[in-house]
């Protein structure tokens, strides 16, 4: 049994593609576990996917940390990665090594994310040395969406050039990954070949160490849209209808319960 740590997670940069997803809850943690899932990221878009809200800015700290829990314990040998919320890591260092903190002490998990650049090195930088891995996350950032919108980022030289530049300061500041999310492919291997950690893709290419997608959208759960980047391999929403339609038509015509249900 390999058990990922963040120090593995670094180390299978060039050796092996980590095929990454996010979960929320215990039975989806445990099965992408038992499938052998290295990293498994308790994504702050349980906003969108479990909890019905239109972005990922409302979630809170005590929700994450609910779901957290959850997939914590439904995993033995992957990594878990809580995403910090919106606001759980901005307002100052102090508050957000706090918040960090929780993540790893109350809810066992095995390293946090964050998103931002440059301008996030002192605080990564802090977090690392008090003994608390960071995932990077530059690129297209949803907590931003106010400011940017959802839109591909780095299309122009300057735009490419900033985000390399971030890249290398979260590099130096410690992060032992970084996702990469919406940006052109070429822009992505240039980061990829730039830093000594795995690069982790979501609409970013093939050229990446690794990829992550949200589960509900590989399983086909998440009706509202789904992006280009994302490959569905079922389509569980559309069964989970037919199954709750068949099981009311049963009740509603006296089909069930059926004498083999009966005690
Ligand atoms: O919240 C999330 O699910 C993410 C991803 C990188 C997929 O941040």
């Amino acid at each position: 049994m390999t058990v990922w740590t963040a120090a593995k997670i670094r180390g299978a940069k060039g050796k092996e593609r980590l095929a990454c997803l996010t979960a929320y809850d215990y039975q989806s943690a445990r099965l992408l576990d038992e499938a052998g899932v290295p990293l498994i990221l308790v994504g702050d878009s349980l906003a969108m996917t479990v909890l019905g809200y239109a972005d990922t800015l409302p979630v809170t700290m005590d929700e994450m940390l609910h779901h957290t829990r959850a997939v914590a314990r439904g995993v033995k040998q992957g990594l878990v990665v809580a995403d910090m919320p919106f606001m759980s890591y901005q307002a100052s260092v102090d508050e957000a090594v706090a918040n960090a903190g929780r993540f790893i002490k109350d809810a066992r998990a095995g390293a946090v994310k964050i998103e931002g650049g440059a301008f996030r090195k002192p605080l990564i930088e802090t977090l690392v040395h008090n003994g608390i891995p960071v995932l990077g996350h530059i690129g297209l950032m949803p907590q931003s969406v106010r400011a940017t919108g959802y839109k591909v980022e780095g299309r122009t030289p300057e735009a490419a050039a900033r985000i390399l530049e971030d890249a290398r300061a979260l590099e130096a500041a410690g992060v032992f990954a970084m996702v990469l999310e919406g940006m052109p492919s070429a822009v992505a291997e240039a980061v990829t070949k730039a830093v000594q950690v795995p690069t982790i893709g979501i609409g970013a290419g093939p050229h990446c160490d690794g990829q992550i997608l949200v589960t509900h959208d590989v399983l086909g759960m998440f009706a509202a849209f789904t992006p280009k980047f994302v490959k569905r391999y079922a389509e569980l929403g559309r069964a989970m209808s037919d199954a709750f339609a068949a099981y009311r038509r049963d009740v509603e015509t006296g089909n069930f319960p059926g004498v083999e249900h009966e005690y």
